[in-house]
């Protein structure tokens, strides 16, 4: 049994707002490029887990393909801060061992996300490093890709927020359930346009955006960070399921209607079943998913195609 979930961000992309967008862009089959961006990043993920590679893998694949995609607000297609600049974030979990990797205000690492996995599986001390300096030393030293600030400024995300700073949100993540019962996850982003110089949002927070436990399940966040800090969603989901002994179903069914709208969109993978969650109270998350086990035959049935996009 292996699954996956992977989502581009929640927020007011809806097929609506995308053709307008294609107007006052000039960018044509937006729709489509985000549609085959993410079957591509499904695709890439599934090869993995179908190969019996890691879960940690397909996350790390999942995730770094979509920060060198423009159409992502996460590394290539980060938003700018208030001052102009870049800062981005990520943040890593495996469920084995509940160890994890986060970092921050990151400007000069072109993959985050892997930087945050370095930090995960290094035997260091420090789990949770932040600052452009700090960040490029420690990329330099693991010898990741490192790359201008420059590189982050795409015409693709200005466009977009000069029309609407709202649709902004694109924060990538990616859950992973491989063949040998693991499972992780990941989330990485530019965070929120014209944010505040210095501020770190919940992307970077292991327990609030990103959590996984090989027993429970696995989860990613997007949407706003400063309510899902709050809230401390991802966590509280994970609660519901340990102590009421539910399935993520019912535990995001429960939690989705007492969260402000337009604020959040949750993906996960159920520890017990192998089956993926995707909800939001945002017009839209771009998402995706995968399962392979006996007990989601129903997929077939329902006519759900082995890899769907929404
Ligand atoms: N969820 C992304 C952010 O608030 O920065």
């Amino acid at each position: 049994m292996y699954s996956l979930v992977i989502h581009g961000g929640a927020g007011d992309l809806s097929k609506k707002a995308i053709k307008e967008l294609t107007e006052k862009t000039g960018i044509t089959d937006l729709e489509k490029r985000y549609e085959t961006a993410l079957k591509e990043c499904c695709e890439l993920g599934e090869k993995v887990l179908k190969n019996n590679g890691s879960a940690k893998d397909a996350v790390l694949q999942c995730i770094s393909f979509m920060e060198n995609n423009y159409l992502f607000n996460a590394g290539k297609g980060s938003s700018a801060n208030c001052k102009k600049k870049f800062r981005l974030e990520a943040s890593i979990m495996n469920g084995k061992d509940g160890s994890y990797g986060a970092c921050a205000l990151i400007n000069k690492v072109k993959n985050p996300i892997k930087l945050a996995e370095k930090i995960m599986s290094s035997k260091k001390v420090a789990k949770f490093i932040g600052g452009s300096h700090a960040t490029y030393k420690l990329a330099k030293e693991y010898d990741l890709e490192t790359v201008s600030p420059r590189y982050f400024r795409s015409k693709y995300r200005t466009k977009l927020n000069n029309i609407n700073k709202h649709h902004n949100y694109g924060t990538v993540g990616a859950v992973a359930l491989d063949t040998f019962g693991n499972i992780v996850a990941g989330t990485s982003t530019g965070g929120l346009f014209e944010k505040e110089k210095g501020r770190i949002g919940d992307t970077a927070i292991p327990n609030i955006s990103t959590f996984a436990d090989n027993k429970i399940g696995g989860i990613s966040l997007t949407g706003k960070g400063e309510y899902i800090i709050k809230k401390a969603i991802a966590y509280d989901i994970i609660a519901r399921m340990k102590y009421k002994n539910i399935s993520m179903e019912k535990a995001i069914k429960e939690i989705l209607p007492q969260l402000e709208k337009n604020n959040v969109g949750i993906i996960g993978i159920d520890a017990k079943t192998g089956k993926t969650s995707m909800n939001f109270n945002t017009k839209r998350m771009f998402r995706g998913n995968i399962e392979n086990s006996k007990s989601l035959n129903n997929r077939k049935k329902q006519n759900i195609p082995n890899i769907a996009i929404w």
